[in-house]
């Protein structure tokens, strides 16, 4: 069951803010700025990153996602609660025992070897239908994939398999954010394998490489049909310069918690545990309801800054596990209760979620997917665009 909405934050101690009028204006901006044939394989595993997998699946079905992707069985089996018919491709390896919930759920596994298409085709065969696979080519990564140079193998293993119908076939790109020339390679060692395999009928398959940082596989004439997005729907450029910065889209995140105590402390005074910051003047702290509970990073710790009353006020000391001590000396009038943005806009500032994760030492992708179930979803903008 879904918890009902809430357009309310007035009772919350630290909450994450989701705009999802944005999140769908975000899917169509991204669409209007790829070719027209190109489909949309809208990313939301963990949590449709931290933001609420119905609320948000739910809101990028109505924006025409064509197909959705998962890390898992777990994940696949809580999108199908919204309803049959949606296409699921499941991302990661499966485990030998969560085999029979393909049918189940009615999800496309991810293939990398022959193993699993034994596996897949066995379900099938108890089942009684065909499972749609997607056929996962290893261009560099690493990770899953069957590796590229024996990719035609497996292809032709795939024929023999009648209750696997091949739905898409796909790469994942290592360093497409810093590394155009190994991303042209990994495409090239992906093409060939596409020539390589005879009988492919690409248009009818899914054929995707391109995530949030590397939207340029789709030139003239590419095989490319498809893209993969995750991080860019929710309104974060990976890489400014990417060809998607033109799809102009918004942040869907905030992250905010309140000001639960003022206080004055002599300069000289030791913040937090460790005693790592010591303050130079007489000073105004607030104590944050937030912590590394929340998902507030402890490599934040006098790091980071947050917006009170408007003003960026720097954190110091270590944020621990439900506080966090910020200097509130130059922002006049702060009072228990404040409003306090970690993540987004506050008056005429805004600290990104690029900034933040700077601070935590760490990618916007982590950041998301840290802040904890503690923090309920707030969500802003249920019905209209
Ligand atoms: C296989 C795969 N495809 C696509 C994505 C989406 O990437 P991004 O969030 O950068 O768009 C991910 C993200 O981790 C992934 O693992």
């Amino acid at each position: 069951m879904m918890p009902p909405p809430s357009s309310s934050s007035r009772s919350l101690r630290c909450w994450a803010e989701i705009d999802l009028a944005a999140l769908e204006r975000n899917l169509r901006s991204i669409r209007a700025s790829l070719p027209a044939h190109m489909r949309y394989v809208a990313v939301v595993k963990a949590d449709a990153y931290g933001h609420g997998l119905h609320h948000a699946a739910a809101r990028l079905m109505h924006a025409g996602a064509d197909l959705f992707a998962v890390a898992n069985i777990a994940e696949a089996a809580a999108l199908r609660e919204l309803g049959p018919g949606w296409p699921i491709l499941v991302l990661s390896p499966l485990l030998p025992d969560e085999d029979a919930a393909i049918a189940e759920v009615d999800v496309a596994p991810t293939i990398s070897g022959a193993d699993e298409a034994c596996r897949f085709e066995a379900v099938g065969r108890a089942a009684g239908r065909t499972i749609p696979v997607h056929l996962k080519i290893d261009t560099g990564m690493g990770r899953a994939g069957v590796w590229h140079d024996e990719a035609a193998a497996l292809f032709a293993r795939l024929g023999a398999c009648r209750h696997l119908r091949l739905a898409g076939i796909y790469t994942h790109f290592a360093s497409p954010d810093d590394d155009p020339e190994f991303t042209d390679e990994q495409r090239r060692r992906f093409l060939a394998v596409l020539d390589r395999c005879p009988g492919l009928k690409l248009g009818e398959l899914f054929i995707h490489a391109d995530n949030s940082a590397g939207i340029e596989s789709m030139s003239a004439g590419s095989p490319f049909n498809a893209v993969r997005i995750g991080l860019l729907q929710f309104g974060v450029l990976p890489r400014p310069n990417s060809l998607l910065a033109q799809a102009r889209t918004e942040p869907v995140f905030s992250f905010r918690t309140r000001v639960g105590l003022v206080k004055h402390l002599p300069r000289g005074t030791t913040i937090s545990y460790g005693r790592t910051h010591a303050i130079a003047r007489d000073s105004v702290v607030a104590i944050l309801c937030a912590g590394y509970a929340d998902g507030l990073p402890r490599a934040a710790s006098n790091r980071a800054q947050v917006l009170i009353r408007g003003r960026r006020c720097p954190v110091l000391g270590r944020v621990t596990m439900d506080q966090t001590v910020v200097d509130v000396t130059d922002a006049p009038g702060v009072t228990c209760g404040d409003e306090v943005v970690l993540v987004g806009r506050q008056g005429t500032e805004e600290i990104t979620l690029a900034e933040f994760s700077r601070a935590a030492d760490t990618i916007p992708w982590e950041t998301l997917t840290s802040v904890t179930k503690r923090v309920p979803r707030v969500y802003k903008t249920i019905l209209g665009v």
